[in-house]
């Protein structure tokens, strides 16, 4: 085997073995069904693991991840979880969580072509154009970037609530809320964008249904 794989089942093992350590009936428990609290939909980046930035154990945290974390409405597989993790398993809250630096952001910026993923990134040119207005006054590149960053989760986090999921949690007593993160990689710390219930309603005109 080649040793990059063989460090992975060997790390396996250790895991398996620390935490029957520390907690004996861990995997029994797992085995019987899980019942998370959260939905994440983040980036696909390598540093940016859902459960070891949060803080959750397996079992906590339902997870979707993509390429700059999208949530693009033709997409079944987002959708497919989306529905899943709100009307089975009754999530009380999706979140959004882009990352500063993000690979596929930057890419987006740019007017380089990289393949069949362009298609992709065309969603985020999108929200570029959606704020012009705002980008027009960023003059330094970083902070351009990082804003970016910070409205592509908002939007995200709009789009989510555009879908027909939502809309129909949203008429139960207790529907799940919806939050919009952004993580620093650069401090490990992850960041509230308040996105506010007035910002998902603002469209409700064009968007909302019955
Ligand atoms: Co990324």
């Amino acid at each position: 085997m080649h040793p990059d794989m063989e460090r992975i089942f060997k790390g396996n093992l250790e895991w398996v073995e620390k935490k029957r350590e520390d907690d004996p009936e861990f995997f029994e428990r797992s085995a019987k069904g899980q019942t998370p609290k959260y939905l994440f939909i983040g980036c696909s980046d390598s540093r940016v693991p859902a459960s070891q930035i949060s803080g959750t154990a397996p079992g906590e945290m339902f997870v979707h991840r993509n390429i700059a974390n999208m949530v693009v409405h033709t997409d079944m597989n987002l959708l497919s979880v989306l529905q899943y993790a709100v009307e089975v398993l009754k999530v009380k809250h999706i979140m959004v969580v882009g990352h500063y630096g993000c690979g596929g952001v930057a890419a987006a910026m740019s007017d380089k072509q990289f393949g069949l993923i362009d298609n992709w990134l065309t969603n985020i040119k999108d929200v570029i154009r959606l704020h012009e207005n705002e980008f027009n006054f960023i003059t330094d590149e970083e902070q351009r970037f990082r804003r970016l960053v910070e409205l592509n989760v908002i939007e995200q986090v709009i789009n989510l609530s555009k879908t027909s999921i939502i809309q129909n949690a949203l008429k139960d007593e207790d529907p799940p809320q919806l939050h919009g993160l952004v993580y620093d990689i650069r401090e490990g710390i992850l960041h509230n964008l308040n996105v506010k219930e007035h910002m998902l309603k603002r469209f409700e005109h064009i968007y909302g249904m019955q």
